[in-house]
């Protein structure tokens, strides 16, 4: 058991934000597979404040408790109203998660997600004021730091930890390198042990082992799992149970993912309607069957040939017919497509 703030955890996985993927229905799904806490995806402080309307579903959600709500924005008046919006919108918000570590060039642009970290002082600023605000606990998202040569992580952490953040999560990586290469779990080796408040560690969680190895180097609370868990729900329970057991659970079966890959989309279309389900479930669908040998045409069958539940269905069956039994493959990395990087 860990804490948010008063919030009891129990459980090591944190359902990373994923802008564009951890939809309502995306962590609805994945919460039964192990999910301690789940984020939302990143929302404007000004689309909440000016209640714009395609921003409410950012921040609605039923019972999948605890959720916090990231926002994202340059200003800690706007954010402190934000919060105070978001509440009135939503009662059962549990926790506000603040972007400080979000890459994207018109993200950065207005001082917003990772620029925030050029101002380690504006971080506590911010979180100060969320946390009068909302009378629920605050959390911060950050990276390493702007550029190799500015890894400020630990003045950040310093100042967020002064202003009363109540749990911090780390991405290992810099601005710089947004998602791409090895990130630096090296450089937080025992971070955790100099916090004051829980820490939950990010970058390259494909696999039950490198949750462990996460954890063993930095002493974090719980792991963050974001894309290795799109279309690889099981991970999640790979890891839950590892560490609550120590146990390691074999993969899934190709006819698991199936069945998986089908309640997702169902959800996805019960959310936000089929058409543009179908235009998600393009990007999602390949991913269940990522780690599956002999399968890269249906890859590619199932990114653009699927426009209904009928022509979804209709494949994945065909995938089940020829290897259900099979197990996806070891970690998934080899065969698993390039991760989704957002555009610039
Ligand atoms: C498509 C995509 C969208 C993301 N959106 C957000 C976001 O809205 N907020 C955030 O804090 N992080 C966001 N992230 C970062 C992830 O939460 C995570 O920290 C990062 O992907 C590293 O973990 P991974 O290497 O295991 O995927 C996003 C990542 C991806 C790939």
């Amino acid at each position: 058991m860990w804490k948010i703030g008063g919030i009891s955890v129990d459980g090591r996985v944190v359902l990373g934000p994923m802008s564009g993927f951890t939809s309502e229905s995306y962590r609805d799904f994945m919460k039964p597979f192990g999910v301690a806490v789940s984020v939302t995806e990143m929302t404007s402080d000004m689309g909440v404040i000016h209640g714009i309307r395609r921003t409410v579903p950012y921040i609605a959600f039923g019972d999948n408790h605890p959720t916090g709500v990231q926002l994202f924005g340059n200003d800690p008046d706007n954010l402190a109203e934000a919060a105070s919006r978001a509440l009135e919108i939503n009662p059962g918000i549990d926790f506000f998660d603040i972007n400080m570590g979000c890459p994207v060039a018109k993200v950065v642009r207005n001082g917003s997600g990772s620029a925030l970290m050029k101002d380690p002082a504006k971080c506590g600023e911010i979180v100060r004021r969320v946390k009068a605000a909302a009378g629920v606990p605050v959390t911060a998202k950050i990276r390493l730091g702007w550029s190799a040569s500015s890894m400020n992580f630990r003045q950040v952490i310093d100042e967020l930890t002064a202003a009363g953040a109540d749990a911090i999560a780390l991405h290992v990586r810099t601005r710089e390198e947004r998602y791409a290469g090895t990130p630096h779990y090296d450089l937080a080796e025992g971070l955790r042990s100099e916090m004051s408040v829980p820490l939950i560690i990010s970058g390259n969680i494909y696999s039950a082992d490198d949750a462990a190895a996460a954890v063993r180097i930095t002493g974090a609370d719980a792991v963050m799992v974001a894309r290795g868990g799109v279309g690889n729900p099981f991970l999640v329970t790979q890891i839950d149970r590892l560490f609550r057991t120590g146990e390691v659970l074999p993969n899934p079966t190709v006819s698991q993912q199936v069945d998986w890959c089908l309640r997702f989309a169902d959800m996805l279309i019960a959310e936000k309607g089929e058409d543009a389900a179908f235009r998600k479930l393009r990007s999602y669908a390949p991913r269940f069957i990522a780690g599956c040998y002999r399968c890269r045409g249906y890859r590619n069958r199932l990114s653009e040939e699927i426009v209904d539940r009928g022509s979804l269905v209709s494949i994945m069956e065909e995938i089940r017919g020829r290897m259900g039994s099979e197990r996806i493959c070891a970690d998934g990395r080899a065969e698993r497509p390039e991760p989704y990087v957002p555009e610039e």
